[in-house]
Parts: C-alpha cells; structure tokens; sequence
C-alpha cells in the first residue's frame, strides 16, 4: 500500500503516531499534504518563529507562501513530538554545512532530522542514532532527463539511466536524483557538492541504493538508500548512514487527505 500524504492536525500535536523516539536502526518518516485547509493553515502560521514568518512574507507567489509554511509548520508539529515542548517554542538554527538542526536547552538536540517539500507535499524523517537526509520529487515528463543525466551524473550512473526504456526513463533519472539529494541533504553538503561525486548503486528490485563518494575508502562513510512507496507520480527516499536500518512510517491518527 503506498504511503499518503495526509493532512497534519495542529490540534492533534501531542497525539501524533509514533510518541516514542526512533529506537536503534530505525528511522521515522512522516509524509503530509501541504495543502490544508485555511483554519488549519493559520494554526501552522503561529507555530513559526519570526525569522520563518519573515521568509514567507518574502514569497512573491501567495501558493509558494501558503507551502512554505504549511512544510515548517509541519516540522515545528512532528518535532514538538520528540522534544517535548510548544512547536512554536522550538529553537532551530543552521548548521554551518546549512543544514537545520534542533537545539534543546542550548545544546544540540540528540536527534537528527530532516525535511523535504515539493508541489504541495512535504515528508520528514527522523533518526536518533544517525545522520539522515530526504527528497521529494514529483515525476515530470517535461523534465529533459538525458540532457540532466550527461551533465550531472557518474559514468555508471549514466550508464543505467541512458539505457532505459523511455517509458522507464523518467523514473531510472528521478531515482538517482532524489538519492543523491538525499544523501547530499543528509551530511548537510546540499549541493555543494558536485552531483557527480557521489554515486547511486540501485538494487535490482529499484527500492534500495548504495551511495559511493568518489575517493572515499572508509567503510563508516557508507550511506544507504531506501525509497519510499509514494502515490503515483512522486519518488521519495530517505539516506541514513550505515546500513541495517529500517523506515517507519509516522502519521497523525485522524484526518486523511
Ligand atoms: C539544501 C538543498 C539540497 C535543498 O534541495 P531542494 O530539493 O531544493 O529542497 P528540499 O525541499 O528537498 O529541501 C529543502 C529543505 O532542506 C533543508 N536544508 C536546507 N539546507 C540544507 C542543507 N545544507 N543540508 C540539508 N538540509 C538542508 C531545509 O529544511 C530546507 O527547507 P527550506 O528551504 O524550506 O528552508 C539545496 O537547496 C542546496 O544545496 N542548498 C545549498 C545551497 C548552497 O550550497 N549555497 C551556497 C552556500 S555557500
């Protein structure tokens, strides 16, 4: 059954699934529509901090506003979960890789976290015992994925993606695309890194990758790929380093769609 991206009630904060922190090779995921009702939108707004309520005055396109902070109402929401305490009272701050992290009675929180959002849906995940990154990309025909795949992609990767069928094509590209922004989004490097650094080993059955840092010879640095089932037309994954973990999905009890 793919996972769907349900509505996220503010008022159910404390009730969302599941209460307890990840355990030991697990990770959280929790994916959610960005596109909510006014009532519920307006609840996400007073969970912002002053400088989020800034960046969103800022959007000049009202539906990118209205995304903007539906995703960080979102994730103040989800992490008021595992660090007990008002969304609205969290701290986050930037890493200086620019990666967000949560920061519990000024010392950074024992968690690691990270979100995505992309036409109108948004996922987090969450982890406790490693670095974890996620992307979220809406499968586009339009999108010149040969031209992509020679600019930015390894030879090997090229090598699987330019094969495909072109029925297949556009997936074998998001694949690997979403799995090195994944990865990227994990260690906080964005992409800073050039994309062809990094590579994406897809398993046989598409659902696991293996990502290989061009040089890097140090078996703790390996990171692992597992993509999510999404709805139709979405491709999601999450990388957490190391292997041997496994996803659980989060959701609110209640409200669908
Ligand atoms: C971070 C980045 C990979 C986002 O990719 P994306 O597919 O456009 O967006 P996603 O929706 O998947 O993720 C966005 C979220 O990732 C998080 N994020 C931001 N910077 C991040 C980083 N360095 N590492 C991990 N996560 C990051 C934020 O929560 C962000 O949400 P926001 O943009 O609403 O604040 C991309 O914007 C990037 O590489 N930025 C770095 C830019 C940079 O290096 N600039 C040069 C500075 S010297």
């Amino acid at each position: 059954m793919p996972l769907t991206f349900t509505t996220l009630r503010p008022e159910a904060v404390g009730l969302f699934m599941p209460p307890s922190l990840p355990g030991s090779g697990e990770v959280h995921v929790w994916p959610f529509s960005l596109d909510v009702p006014s009532a519920v939108h307006e609840q996400y707004a007073a969970f912002l901090s002053q400088a989020e309520q800034a960046r969103a005055g800022r959007f000049r396109f009202p539906a990118d506003r209205r995304h903007y902070v539906a995703a960080h109402g979102c994730l103040r929401a989800i992490l008021s979960q595992y660090c007990p305490s008002e969304p609205q009272s969290l701290v986050l701050e930037s890493m200086p890789s620019g990666k967000p992290r949560l920061v519990c009675d000024g010392r950074p929180a024992d968690i690691d976290f990270n979100l995505t959002h992309s036409h109108g849906r948004g996922a987090v995940v969450v982890a406790c015992d490693r670095a974890v990154g996620i992307d979220l990309e809406k499968l586009r025909t339009e999108v010149d994925c040969r031209r992509l795949a020679e600019r930015y992609f390894s030879a090997h990767e090229q090598s699987v993606v330019l094969s495909a069928t072109e029925e297949r094509l556009p997936e074998m590209f998001f694949r690997h695309w979403v799995g090195k922004e994944a990865y990227l989004k994990g260690t906080g490097v964005g992409l800073r890194m050039p994309l062809d650094q990094c590579e994406v080993f897809l398993s046989e059955d598409r659902e696991r990758a293996v990502i290989r840092r061009q040089g890097s010879t140090i078996p703790s640095e390996a990171w692992m790929v597992q993509y999510l089932s999404l709805e139709a037309e979405w491709i999601g994954c999450v990388a957490a380093r190391g292997d041997g973990w496994t996803v659980r999905v989060c959701s609110d009890p209640g409200l669908r769609g």
